[in-house]
Order: structure tokens, then sequence, then C-alpha cells
């Protein structure tokens, strides 16, 4: 078979693969980190790359304009290796610079009434010797001990491995021990026992383990502190933006296990990164509470998702087991524990249980509704009386998919757009604040928004072409507006936003408003009555809330009811890490949330299609738009 050198720009990384490998394989084989937010069909455009010198056989595909391929450009997942080849990729995904959310680091968290008491114990015990007046068994003596400290004798558990050192560590170390247990409402798990007193030394990470991101945060079991948070983007973008791009992935010849894998990883280099940094060994964390969607949760233990998206839509578990790190590969102590916050339905998932156990929603008087926007839109309505949850599928458009020019949050992105409305001439703020490299969420709403207050777009979200004004163009028969030219962005390409990227936000918003409306629809209610809307999540905090209501991605309500919560996922991980009581909460949750099926109910779809306009059809209900629009309009 021969092997072709590719050198890929500007990383400047090489690797050899065989002739006819697919090129976006060969680039992430080099560790480089590329947009394919399709999971490699062909459809997302993100994958392109420049193909400076070599053999090659692509197809041609409507992502790229003629001038694009005539400048050598392709997508590398419709790209096969023919010889050594050397790339250039325009749009590198920077995850050293991304904007993601890591939650409220370095602080201890008010708890309310609940107290710092992880669910896993380290109990320091001075056993007495045996002696032939007390010839107790080793590990009858242990129990006795534990049961004085006020564990009950019934509920005590071990496994084999702990009685196989027990006779050992206890006389090397004089009877001096400390038992590493996790309990419960009806067991007390026996994980680990070590020599003298090791009980001040406990770690425990919380987890968000979200499509995009993945957040780790280190804290001392003692204290309840969080010594550090680190974060990165989550490995299995390669394989996909979404969930169901995922899904579909994990069903290819190892696919789940390769999912699996780099989600591991990802966690693996996070664990890395905090625990040396602090010098900690990470033989001492020995608890993990991690948070995620369903199919992320499901992912990470390494269950096949593949039901998830067959009718009727039913998870394998919403409530998991505790098992062992060791057996999902995650490098902390091999007796840790891993709980995983349970989740609701197929596609509402711990992050919202969590997300709602950090809010308190569940405990307080005023109707709320907490939302959380990303490839899918998770929507919970309720208060302290009556919970129900709800998601609808957005599609990759805010995190930056399916929009030509769009990239995620990172170094480089356009964030934030204003445009005048006399000279239709741009400003934009760009991550980092170097020469722009493509548009991500924040900024295709702000965008969006801004080209229908300046009379660009038209309230169907088609651009007005005979504006005579230079930006304003038909590129390859797709309208487009330019808010960056070539010159002074970072590609040397335009930077665009085109009639097709707005078809697919204002289908995104659209399905998002739609959810919104079902589920009060459902429970006979409307916006006028939801005293608060947090939005949780990473579009969420860099959100322009005035744009996303005039795009109609939110309800025209007050603004002082809107509230940013962040990262509320990683920091219900961490309260269900250092609480066991509040543990127990988050599964009452979860228990009483009712689920909803939007796409089943005869309202949605209504919504939606009065949804696909901007900012919707019925502009009674936005208000503060009205006006404006209606003098565009007249
Ligand atoms: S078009 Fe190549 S990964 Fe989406």
């Amino acid at each position: 078979m021969t092997n072709c050198k590719i050198t890929i720009l500007p990383a400047n990384k090489r690797v050899t693969v065989p002739k006819g490998t697919v090129l976006l394989q060969a680039i992430q084989q080099a560790g480089v980190h590329i947009e394919s937010a399709c999971g490699g069909q062909g459809v997302c455009g993100q994958c392109r790359v420049k193909i400076e010198e070599g053999r090659y056989n692509t197809e041609t595909t409507t992502q790229l304009s003629g001038q694009e391929c005539a400048q050598g450009m392709c997508l590398a997942c419709l790209t096969l290796v023919e010889g050594d080849l050397t790339v250039s990729i325009p749009r590198l995904a920077d995850w050293e610079k991304a904007q993601i959310l890591e939650g409220e680091g370095g602080v201890t968290l008010e708890l309310g009434h609940w107290q710092i008491n992880p669910a896993l114990k380290k109990v320091h015990l001075k056993l007495p010797p045996p002696s032939l007046d007390d010839n107790l068994s080793d590990y009858e003596r242990l129990r006795r001990e534990l049961h004085r400290r006020g564990f009950p004798d019934r509920h005590l558990h071990c496994e084999l491995p702990f009685l196989q050192k027990l006779g050992q560590v206890a006389r090397q170390h004089h009877w001096e021990v400390t038992v590493t247990l996790i309990q419960s409402d009806t067991v007390v798990d026996l994980i680990e026992i070590e020599g003298g007193d090791v009980s001040q030394h406990r770690f425990g990470l919380a987890i968000d383990v979200g499509t995009t991101s993945v957040v780790v945060h280190l804290v001392d079991l003692v204290t309840g502190k969080t010594i550090d948070v680190a974060s990165s983007y989550n490995a299995q973008a390669a394989c996909g933006d979404d969930v169901i791009t995922r899904i579909i992935y994990s069903q290819k010849a190892d696919g789940l296990i390769r999912l699996q894998k780099l989600v591991i990883d990802t966690i693996n280099r996070l664990i890395e990164e905090v625990s040396s940094k602090h010098r900690i060994d990470f033989q001492r964390i020995d608890s993990i509470v991690a948070a995620g969607n369903t199919t992320m949760t499901q992912l990470l233990l390494g269950i096949d998702p593949r039901y998830l998206r067959q009718d009727p839509y039913i998870p394998t578990a919403n409530s998991f087991p505790m098992i062992r790190a060791a057996e999902v590969g995650l490098r902390v102590n091999s007796h840790a524990s891993i709980y995983c916050m349970p989740c609701v339905s197929s596609y509402v998932g711990g992050d919202i249980t969590a997300g709602v156990l950090r809010s308190e929603i569940y405990k307080q008087e005023p109707l709320t509704m907490f939302i959380d926007i990303g490839t899918n839109g998770e929507i919970v309505l309720g208060n302290k009386d009556w919970l129900v949850a709800a998601s609808c599928s957005a599609g990759p458009a805010f995190e930056g998919g399916g929009v030509k020019c769009g990239m995620r949050a990172t170094s480089g992105a356009i964030e934030q757009v204003r445009i005048d409305a006399a000279t239709f001439e741009p400003t934009v703020r760009v991550i980092g604040q170097g020469k722009p490299v493509g548009i991500c969420g924040s900024g295709i709403i702000d965008g969006l928004a801004q080209m229908l207050m300046a009379g660009i777009i038209n309230r169907k979200g088609k651009i007005y072409t005979d504006l005579g004004h230079e930006r304003i163009r038909v590129a390859d028969g797709i309208p487009e507006y330019v808010l960056i030219w070539a010159k002074d962005s970072a590609t040397e390409t335009d930077i665009v936003l085109n009639e097709v990227d707005i078809d697919n936000v204002m289908r995104a918003k659209g399905a998002i408003y739609a959810g919104f409306r079902t589920l009060l629809i459902e429970v006979g209610l409307n916006f006028d009555v939801v005293e608060r809307f947090l939005i949780a999540g990473g579009l969420g905090n860099f959100l322009n809330i005035e744009s996303a209501v005039a795009i109609g991605l939110l309800p025209d309500i007050p603004q002082e009811r809107f509230k940013y919560i962040g990262n509320s996922s990683v920091i219900g991980a961490y309260l269900a890490l250092v609480s066991a009581e509040l543990r127990e909460e988050s599964e009452r949750i979860a228990n009483s949330m009712t689920n909803m099926e939007l796409s089943v109910s005869p309202a949605f779809m209504e919504e939606y299609l009065s949804a696909l306009f901007l900012p919707h059809t019925d502009l009674s209900a936005f208000p503060s738009m009205r006006e404006k629009l209606e003098q565009e309009y007249s």
C-alpha cells in the first residue's frame, strides 16, 4: 500500500496516511482540530481547506463557490489523498482560545441550609488490635468500629479487593487506617483502605460533559472549595457538532468506542492540567460527578445511544448506577466512583437536572422558564409545585454550523455586529481582537438583527438585492451581505452572511421559540405569567438579549425578567459532589419533571411555522419591534 505524507499548515504538523485516506481523517489523525459540524457528511461546509500542492481527488460541492474552487479550496471530508500533500486550513478551530463558560470557579458556593457533606467520605479509624479476649476477624473489627461511628452495620458492604488488602494494611500501620466509603440511603460501600490518617486528602471532580465543550472543576472535598477549573472543546466534535450526528457516528464500525475514547481523553487531559498544576496526585481524586445531556452521558459510559433517535425515543437509563472510574478509563484513583446526574428523557438530560438544582426553581414560588440553547433547546417551566420539561432540535446554526462563514466562539470569531442603517457599513467585535476568521452564534444573531433593523433584509429573511450597495450582492446565485472584506479577514476571503445562512438561523430560532410557546400552551399559560426567564449555557452568556428578541428567538417581555445563570450544569454537578443530600435532591428533581414530547403536540408545527418570520408572523407578540418594523414595511 502506498503511503502519502501530509503537511498541514499553519500548524505545520505532519502525518503519513495510506493513499485513498479521506483528508479530514488525515488532518484529525495529525491532531489538528478542524471544524467539522456535520461529522464528515459534506453538508456543513466547515472543513474547507486549501490545497497548496500535491495530488488529491475531490467531489464537487455547492458549499464552495467557483472562485473558491479555482483557488484550490476543497472540503476535507470530500477529498481523498492521492499523493503527498500540503494543505492549509483557513479556519482552524483554536480550542485553546475558546469562550467556554467554566462556572463559578475558585469559590465555595452557597449551599443554603445544606452542609458540605459529600457522599464520598474518608473515615480515620484507630482499631483496637486483636487479642485472645477480643478475637473478632479483621473485617468484623472494622465493621464494629464503623458501627460505633454511626454507619449502620446492616448497610456496610465491600468487595473482594478491599478484603484482600485489609489484613496487611491494618497490621502494617498498627491498626490505624483510613477507610474510603460512599454512603447512600441503603448502602455504605467500603471502597478503599489506606494506612494512617489520610482523611484530609479528599478531592473530587465536577464535570460538565457538553456536546461542544467539557469543563472540569477540581474540588477539595474537605472544604468544598473549587481549587481550579479547566475547560476544552469536546474532542468528539471531530465526529460532528450535534447529538444526532454523534449518534449516527456511533453506529459506524468502532464509532461508539471512538466517541467514548475521545471524551474520556478530553476529560483526562483536563484532569492532568488541574491536578499537576496544584501538585495533587490524581490517585487522591476519588469522587466524580458528571452532568451531560442524555446522549453525552450514554457516550461517556459507552452505552449505545441508537435508541435515543428511534421512535419512541427511549433512553437506556435515566438514572445511572454508581460506576468505577477505572471502568471507563478515567485517570483518577481506580476505586473512584462516577455519579452521573439523572436524566429526564432522551433529550432532557442530566445537565438540565443539574441546572434546575443550581437555579433552585424547584423550591421557589415564581413561575420560571429555564432555557439552555445550543444545538438543542432545552426548556423547563415551573416552580416549587410543578415542573415540565421539553426539548427541541435547533440544529448547529447557533454553534456556527450550517452557516457559510460560521465558526465556534473561539479566537477570531465575530461575536458582535452593528450595522449603520444609513451607510450599511458594519462595525464588529472579534474574540481575541485580531483579524476576523468567521462569525460565531452571538455574532450571527446580532448580524441578523442588525440586517433587519437596517432594512437589508425583510421579515422573511430575504436580502434586498436592489439597494445599490457594494456589500449587498449575489454570489453563485445566492444573495449575501459582505460583513468583512477579504483584505480585512484572516482567511483572505470575504466573510459574508447569505440567504442560506439566514434561512438556517431562522429555522433554528423558530424551533426554539415554538418550543417555548408550545410548552406554555400545553399547560394553558402564556409569556405574561412567566416571572423569570433564566438563560443557561454557553450561547446564553454571550447573547445580546435585544438582538435575540429582535429576531424572535426570545420573547418580547420586560428585559429585567431575563437573567443569565452561566454554566449551571457544572455548578449543579458541583453541588451533587459536595452534598450527598443535594445528590438525592437531584434524583427527586429528575423524577418530578414531566417530560413533554413537543414533536407530537399539534400546536408545535403551527407555532414553528408562525415563528419563521422576523421576529414572528404575529407582530403583536413583539410590541418593541412592531413600531420599527411597521415603519419599515409600510
Ligand atoms: S462538510 Fe466536511 S465536515 Fe461538514
